[in-house]
């Protein structure tokens, strides 16, 4: 029987948040003549935040740890020979600051100054232009007449094209060194790093190569993060546009769990807003032929994975398979699937085969919607529209062709759909919110919680549970809480009791489950793993941090505090819906009968599913 009490779940505390719990001391200080007393241990920066005043930053990131190297956010300590880096400079008391002296005004306009004598400055053509944040210091510190010399003739710049999720342009590139950072610290990969010294210092992959063939998942966190155009998604807005505009095609568009809650932060909403209504009318406006919903195929994936599940406990605890590998992996970030590609080979086989939700739809939509609808599949052009830079190259990959032709065509970042908005001349705020499509729009509250580290995993127990036990999870409301939240790694064990004739072989098991977000916990769960210390028996893994609400794709900024608010407004959606288990969805339940078959069939496992490669280490 699963219960509150035997959900136990172990958090991690974060090293951070036991220092803060411990630390006691105040330390008093005055900022531009305020006074303001806080923690030992606060930077300078932080305590300016506090008094709403603002300092400029560029290498600064509230996700990462202090580089100090881009020197904007300099300030003027009373005594101090020289100017202070504020992200750089914990408070100390009795300080007296100043942000705003001529000598600080001065030094951050020579900055900016300089870095612009190095900078490629067309920002009239560059995708960042009105959202650079060297741009808005330049605006600020940096018109009229410089001292410094234009450099940028002088040097050979490269542009990366390589990747079908990114670019990397380095004549944009500032050097902050927020994106390697990004890649180590959050990500645990250092794909990228720094190379070279002086005036030929820049951003670099293992020997040069282009990004495509280095170790890179295409998760997109250095692109949330870079403060200037130098690395972007690589868009393909007009490729998508021409479609619309081309009366012989049927463009089918599906839009992810997680778009819904932040697509609002680029159209001027707070962060957590939900505007799935106005989100739906909008992309009907902009010409789309079928708005359709990824949470109807993030259902379908449940019953997938969910039987693929009990199929291999029943294999290897009940038939002792030792060819039936457990744990089973959750299969649907693209960039973890990459990670692991690269990392820790020798465990795909532990990986559910299952596509992630949106090449399930996309292996769908050109074939049981177009037979539904009378359509040529040929004529059909399905696009995405995704939290995920990684997206754009799942949906490149070979694999992703069973319906006869490229599954989805074009992939669009939150960001992106955001942008043909406002192309469209649509006014977000009066639009009307309406429904998507049907068929293959309908979906449940298990669907949308996909978006939330845990929520995969949430929906997987909703279903799981009921199959088994023939009873709901018996969770207030439905609200497997002890698995959200943003801890890094989340663990949970399940002992099953009371179930039905024909899962008898599951009585009693203590199923255990484990959570993790962002790639550097992926690998700690990884590492435990190989040294066959995990005793878990299903683990979903998110690539980015928050899952899906914390993509690459998403609007930019990010934060801790952004991505809590998104996830509100997760559940909040979630509990907004009349349907919350995926096993309900009436609309999953035509397309077995009609199409299908059943769950794991020859014909789901044609079209659904897939396999993995091994790739090189670098
Ligand atoms: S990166 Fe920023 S400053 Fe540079 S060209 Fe683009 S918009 Fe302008
Ligand atoms: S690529 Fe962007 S984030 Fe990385 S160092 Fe250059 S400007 Fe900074
Ligand atoms: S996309 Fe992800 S893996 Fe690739 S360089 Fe950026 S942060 Fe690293
Ligand atoms: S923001 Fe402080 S040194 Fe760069």
């Amino acid at each position: 029987m699963l219960s509150e009490q035997l959900l136990k779940t172990s958090r991690r505390r974060s090293f951070t948040n036991y220092l803060m719990k411990k630390r006691k001391l105040m330390v008093n200080l005055n900022i531009n003549d305020q006074f303001i007393s806080v923690p030992a241990g606060t930077t300078v920066l932080a305590a300016a935040q506090k008094l709403k005043i603002t300092i400029p930053t560029l290498c600064n990131h509230p996700d990462l740890c202090v580089a100090g190297n881009c020197r904007v956010c300099v300030v003027e300590q009373k005594g101090a020979r020289t100017l202070i880096a504020s992200c750089a400079t914990p408070v100390s008391e009795g300080m007296d600051i100043h942000t705003n002296t001529l000598k600080v005004r001065n030094a951050r306009k020579h900055i900016v100054e300089l870095l612009l004598s190095e900078h490629r400055s067309d920002c009239t053509k560059c995708y960042k232009n009105t959202k650079c944040e060297l741009q808005a210091l330049a605006n600020e510190f940096a018109f009229g007449d410089t001292i410094f010399l234009d450099l940028v003739e002088d040097h050979q710049y490269s542009i990366d094209r390589s990747s079908p999720s990114f670019i990397k342009d380095d004549s944009k590139c500032i050097r902050c060194q927020r994106c390697v950072r990004t890649c180590s610290e959050l990500q645990y990969i250092s794909a990228i790093a720094v190379a070279n010294k002086g005036a030929h210092q820049k951003i670099s992959s293992f020997h040069d190569r282009p990004m495509s063939h280095v170790v890179c998942t295409n998760c997109g966190q250095c692109v949330n993060r870079c403060p200037t155009g130098a690395l972007v998604e690589k868009t393909y807005i007009d490729q998508v546009w021409d479609a619309i505009y081309d009366p012989e095609k049927h463009v089918v568009v599906q839009t992810a769990p997680a778009v819904r809650v932040a697509l609002g932060e680029d159209l001027g909403y707070d962060p957590g807003e939900r505007v799935t209504g106005k989100m739906v009318s909008a992309l009907r406006q902009v010409g789309f032929d079928s708005v359709l919903d990824t949470d109807f195929s993030a259902d379908l994936t449940i019953m997938e994975e969910g039987t693929e599940l009990l199929t291999r406990l029943k294999k290897a605890l009940v038939e002792g398979d030792k060819k039936t590998r457990i744990p089973m992996f959750t299969s649907c970030s693209p960039g973890w699937i990459k990670f692991i590609e690269h990392k820790y080979p020798d465990f795909l086989p532990n990986l559910s085969t299952c596509k992630s939700p949106q090449q399930m739809f996309g292996a769908l939509a050109k074939t049981y919607f177009a037979k539904k609808r009378k359509l040529d599949p040929s004529k059909i052009v399905s696009v995405s529209v995704m939290p995920c830079t990684a997206k754009k190259f799942e949906a490149d990959r070979p694999e992703m062709r069973a319906s006869g032709y490229k599954d989805i065509d074009y992939v669009l970042t939150t960001r992106e759909l955001a942008v043909m908005i406002k192309q469209a001349g649509i006014d977000f705020r009066v639009l009307k919110p309406s429904n998507y499509d049907s068929i293959m729009g309908e979906s449940t509250g298990a669907a949308a919680i996909f978006g939330a580290t845990g929520g995969v995993m949430e929906a997987a127990l909703r279903t799981a549970y009921e199959i088994v036990t023939g009873r709901e999870v018996p969770f207030n409301n439905l609200n497997i809480t002890p698995i959200r939240g943003l801890e890094g790694v989340k663990e949970a064990t399940i002992k099953i009791e009371g179930c039905t004739p024909e899962w008898k072989f599951l009585e009693g098991v203590e199923l255990k489950v484990a959570i993790a977000h962002g790639l550097v916990n992926a690998n700690k769960i990884m590492k435990m793993v190989k040294q066959g210390k995990a005793p878990y028996h299903f683990i979903e893994i998110m690539a980015c941090p928050g899952g899906c609400i914390g993509g690459g794709g998403q609007p930019i900024p990010t934060s801790t505090e952004i991505r809590e608010n998104r996830i509100k407004a997760i559940y909040s959606e979630d509990e907004h819906m009349i349907l919350r288990k995926s096993h309900e969805n009436p609309e999953v339940m035509i397309l077995y009968k009609e199409f299908l078959d059943k769950p794991n069939s020859h014909k789901a496992h044609e079209l659904l599913h897939t396999h993995y490669v091994e790739r090189d280490d670098y």
